[in-house]
């Protein structure tokens, strides 16, 4: 299958391109395709001809956001609208990445793909337009809301936490829950979803939900860190972009999309990065 990404030098691109080795996959990122040109975005997909497009670029700056909401909107909903339209004109499926961050946090249950989304930030906002573009402009899509993303590759938070090892002590929220996702392990199911025509909404996370707190717990605990973790209130971290507190995601999907547990997900995330830091 030829496929294209978009995005290929981001956490999800980099996990796409390595579990999709079997097809033929051609993989830009916005040096190569900036997706918010609808011109480019055309010539890029009438040359490359793929049989289905993965969007994993996106502006993922969460606080940012908040004081640059046009970038995010261009990015994340003006880029997603040219990606469909270009894909619905081909008549070849979009699979659209999105987020946990569509979600306010409020419902105290792990969401499930029908639960109305109520986004508190621009980022959130900026996702949840790309998805109505989506959903309104190529009937063939896959939209796939993910959380708490990361890979051994990129900047995400248990890479930032372990920078911290070496204090005696750091502070974590405890009041904060989503489910962490290591990107492989998404890339996985996505491989398996666009090779079917199971078109619609899915949530594709890490199995079971955490909070940042006990990710941390977990995570020092394989990597044999003694340092002192405090658990805390997510009130003594006061950020630019409001987060949903229980965003835990769950699926009423075909269970072959289900995840690994998200400690699985940690566990793989150290060995390999060990074996990285040899
Ligand atoms: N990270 C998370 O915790 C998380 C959680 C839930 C959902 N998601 C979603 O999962 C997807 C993948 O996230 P990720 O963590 O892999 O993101 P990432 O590491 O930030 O990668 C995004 C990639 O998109 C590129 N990009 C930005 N603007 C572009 C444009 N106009 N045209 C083409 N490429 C562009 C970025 O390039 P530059 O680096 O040069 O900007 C980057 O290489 C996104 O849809 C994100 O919203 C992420």
């Amino acid at each position: 299958m030829r496929v294209f990404i978009a995005g290929a030098k981001g956490q999800l691109g980099h996990a796409l391109q390595e579990t999709l080795g079997h097809h033929e996959v051609i993989a830009y990122d916005q040096d190569e395709l900036d997706i918010t040109q609808l011109e480019a975005t055309r010539k890029v997909l009438e040359q490359v001809r793929p049989q289905v497009v993965l969007n994993a670029a996106a502006y993922t700056k969460v606080d940012q956001a908040e004081s640059e909401p046009e970038m995010a909107f261009r990015i994340n909903a003006l880029g997603a609208r040219n990606l469909a339209l270009t894909t619905a004109s081909q008549k070849i499926p979009l699979l659209q990445i999105s987020t946990d961050y569509v979600f306010d946090g409020k419902a105290l249950r792990p969401y499930h793909e029908f639960d109305r989304p109520h986004p508190l930030s621009v980022y959130g906002m900026s996702k949840l337009a790309g998805e109505d573009t989506v959903r309104a402009l190529n009937p063939r899509h896959f939209i796939v809301r993910t959380a708490w993303l990361y890979h051994t590759v990129g900047n995400n938070f248990p890479k930032t936490i372990c920078a911290l090892a070496d204090q005696p002590e750091i502070r974590v929220v405890n009041d904060q829950y989503g489910s962490p996702t290591y990107a492989p392990h998404l890339a996985q199911a996505l491989s398996r979803l666009m090779e079917t025509d199971a078109f619609g909404t899915y949530h594709i996370a890490g199995s079971g939900g955490t909070s940042w707190f006990e990710f941390t717990r977990t995570l020092f605990t394989l990597c044999g860190f003694a340092t002192k973790i405090k658990a805390v209130s997510k009130a003594e971290f006061p950020r630019p972009a409001p987060r949903p507190a229980h965003a835990v995601l769950t699926t009423l999907q075909d269970p072959h999309m289900v995840l690994p547990p998200w400690e699985q997900g940690l566990q793989e995330f150290v060995r390999q990065r060990f074996k990285f830091d040899g």
